[in-house]
């Protein structure tokens, strides 16, 4: 019946994408994402400029968003927002943005935890992705996060572990940076290290107790083996640049695995289902392939345009929320950090 129909306007703009989708109740109509290129000179992701860029994309984005999906902003059944986790001022334009066309429209506003929304991507209905059964295990692996939760539903999740310090998508950044690589590095790393011998050369794994992560450790001791032996050869980095890259890229699946394992054997749960735009990492697909078919595990992973920062994953938790009624008050605020259930 088409009154059960519930169109959900999301929109995301906690990093450096701006994006907007349409979703129908759990179908995506539309997910347009502008990713902000700017900050490819600057090595990394410049806070101020991503908050003007942000400002500037938005409501061409949305624009868009309505337009693909063909629905008019009438139609419109809630609009949901990524209220945080994220960079202050990039969270504020996409909060602002939210608030004032749900006051305008008349219609329902629903707050998104950015953490949620990676793990209930999950939830989407797509030919190519499949929904895993509760309980499972998530592990967020991005640019700006390394959590392992435990949902036992929707909204019941439970984080066992992240990282204490950089994320596993700024370990691949920022190696691939001490390697003379542009940024983001992390796909880069992937492709050389494809036709690399990933026990080349030895990286030390941190030593953090139960399934927290620490990558920080990894990026200093690259740099000093990366000095040590440019001083003996300036051309070593240009010479062993697939040798590095698959040792470096497997001291990190290493540490993903191992912790992931460990998490498995706490919990008994045998279902992974990965997020993040780490998941894009040919190293943990084929990991999560052996764990199938060595250790029993199920494994889920998101297709790829729902495993970047997007906002059909912010649209998918905003429609579970309505059909609970989970709306906000137009007195909410952008919250920089914000824990998973906080
Ligand atoms: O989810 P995402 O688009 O944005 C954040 O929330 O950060 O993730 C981007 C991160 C970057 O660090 C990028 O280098 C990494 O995901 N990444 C990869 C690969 N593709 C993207 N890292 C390793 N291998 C890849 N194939
Ligand atoms: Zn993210």
């Amino acid at each position: 019946m088409e009154n059960q129909k519930k169109y959900i306007l999301a929109i995301e703009s906690s990093c450096d994408d701006t994006s907007a989708a349409v979703l129908c109740n759990t179908k995506v109509l539309s997910n347009v994402v502008a990713t902000q290129e700017i900050h490819k000179q600057y090595g990394g992701v410049v806070p101020e400029l991503a908050s003007r860029a942000h400002q500037q994309n938005i409501v061409p984005v949305v624009h868009q968003a309505l337009a693909k999906a063909n629905i008019d902003k009438k139609q419109l059944s809630a609009i949901a927002f990524t209220r945080g986790p994220g960079l202050m001022g990039s969270l504020l334009v996409g909060t602002s943005f939210a608030k004032s066309l749900a006051l305008g429209l008349n219609i329902p506003l629903i707050e998104v935890n950015h953490m949620e929304a990676h793990i209930l991507a999950h939830f989407i209905d797509d030919e190519s992705q499949t929904v895993p059964p509760f309980p499972f295990l998530a592990m967020t692996i991005s640019g700006g996060h390394t959590q392992i939760v435990k949902v036992s539903d929707h909204f019941t999740m439970e984080v066992l572990g992240e990282t204490l310090d950089d994320a596993v998508g700024e370990a691949f950044d920022k190696s691939a940076k001490l390697m003379g690589l542009p940024y983001p590095g992390g796909p880069l790393i992937d492709k050389y290290a494809k036709h690399g011998n990933p026990s080349a050369f030895k990286f030390p794994k941190p030593k953090v107790d139960g399934l927290n992560f620490s990558f920080s450790g990894l990026k200093t001791s690259i740099l000093y083996f990366l000095q040590r032996e440019t001083q003996k050869n300036p051309d070593f980095i240009s010479e062993n640049i697939n040798d590095i890259c698959a040792s470096v890229q497997f001291t990190i699946m290493e540490i993903l695995m191992g912790k992931l394992q460990m998490a498995v054997k706490q919990t008994n749960i045998h279902v992974i289902a990965i997020g993040g735009g780490v998941a894009a990492n040919s190293g943990i697909r084929d990991r999560l392939r052996e764990a199938e078919q060595n250790l029993g595990w199920t494994t889920f992973i998101p297709k790829f345009e729902y495993c970047t920062d997007n906002a059909a994953m912010i649209g998918i938790v905003g429609f579970l929320k309505y059909q609970k009624g989970e709306f906000t008050d137009q007195s909410i605020a952008a919250k920089a950090r914000y824990a998973i259930g906080g």
